[in-house]
């Protein structure tokens, strides 16, 4: 027979060395349970004599009494210390300032800004985002717009050729945003209303032309948009974007192959002391192209002139965030300078909206 006091000094001197509730445990099961070595004890009870009986019950359950006990008071000891010491690590000290995280540091482009702003302003107006490749094709890119082959108008977009195809066709990189107006007019019918936001490519560098820009086109076809619709579209657009109540705007005749009348567009700003302001003063800058769709690039898409009108305009989007954000060099922009981004990018979570303010 087990000598019992041995074999509880043994398990005694076990639960003080168990070092978690899952070796406590452990030995629980091994002392107890169904085929511990205490249960074992305690069924050999059944085989004994009355006499043997009452000499052992009471020495085998007090020893199953006290084992226990003892596992009882090291679980309660263990939780308690696993408890101070989570408590200890969870510390918080209100008085330091917060610790900001990743989602707090990173910042947003102000590009990527400015395109959720214009996205922002437009949609409320009725429109939707169209988007197109930036390798396109010279049908899309110039002649579904009117720049007949060789015209003089193609010289001036400075475009970045792809070496020709098997085919002999020179894929191209688009020199504008325009040839989604095509893809659009192609895809859908009328009525249409988007904004086209997206990458633009010219072989062009100094302190306000990057190699690749950005640039947004508005397009409106319908039945009968006219040009006092887009006249109240773009002034709508100025005051929205630039935060300001009212904006003077002036519309000079120019050229674009694929609209007439063309007209480029200046707004009223101030220029004193070094700052721009919009919405005041008595100077102007010039911020877009747009015009009525000519009747060829209404054709090529398919739709009859005298059924279908619209206006078109375009702008470049690095232009009018460095005209509102106050940045005097385009070229960082693109230079994935970390401490740039820092000063003139935003807040993620500060998504511009209408109501809730565009650039607050
Ligand atoms: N695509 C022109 C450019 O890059 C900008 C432009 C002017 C777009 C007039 C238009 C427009 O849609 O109507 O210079």
């Amino acid at each position: 027979m087990t000598d019992i006091p041995t074999l509880e000094q043994t398990l005694l001197g076990a639960v003080r060395a168990a070092e978690n509730e899952a070796a406590l445990e452990a030995l629980r099961i091994s002392a107890l349970g169904k085929k511990g070595s205490v249960s074992e004890l305690l069924k050999s009870l059944g085989a004994m004599t009355p006499e043997e009986r009452k000499e052992k019950g009471p020495l085998i359950n007090g020893l199953r009494d006290r084992i226990a006990a003892a596992i009882a008071a090291r679980r309660e000891a263990l939780q308690e210390a696993a408890l101070a010491e989570r408590l200890a690590a969870e510390r918080v000290d209100v008085s330091l300032p917060v610790q900001e995280g990743p989602e707090t540091r990173g910042r947003i482009h102000p590009i990527s800004q400015v395109i959720d702003e214009l996205t922002a302003i437009f949609a409320d107006m009725g429109f939707s985002v169209a988007e197109g490749p930036d390798i396109e094709t010279d049908f899309y890119n110039f002649t579904a717009l009117n720049f007949p082959v060789g015209h003089p108008a193609r010289e001036m977009h400075d475009t970045f050729f792809f070496p020709p195809d098997h085919r002999g066709e020179r894929k191209l990189l688009r020199t504008h945003t325009s040839p989604v107006q095509i893809r659009t007019m192609l895809g859908q019918k009328p009525p249409i209303r988007v904004i086209i936001p997206g990458r633009t490519y010219r072989c062009d560098s100094d302190q306000t032309h990057t190699p690749m820009f950005h640039q947004v086109e508005g397009l409106v076809i319908d039945r009968s948009s006219n040009i006092g619709h887009l006249k109240w579209i773009l002034e709508e657009f100025c005051k929205a974007f630039f935060e300001v109540d009212q904006v003077k705007m002036r519309f000079r005749p120019s050229f674009f192959p694929f609209t007439e009348p063309s007209a480029e567009v200046d707004i009223q700003c101030s220029r004193k002391g070094g700052e721009i302001r919009f919405g005041e003063g008595d100077d102007w800058l010039e911020i877009l192209g747009c015009g009525m769709v000519h009747p060829n690039v209404l054709r090529n898409c398919g739709l009859d002139p005298d059924e279908y009108q619209g206006f078109a305009w375009g702008m470049g989007i690095d232009r009018i965030a460095m005209l509102k954000y106050g940045m005097p060099d385009l070229r960082p922009f693109f230079e994935a300078d970390v401490r740039w981004l820092a000063h003139y990018g935003f807040r993620p979570l500060d998504l511009p909206t209408l109501a809730g303010g565009l650039s607050a």
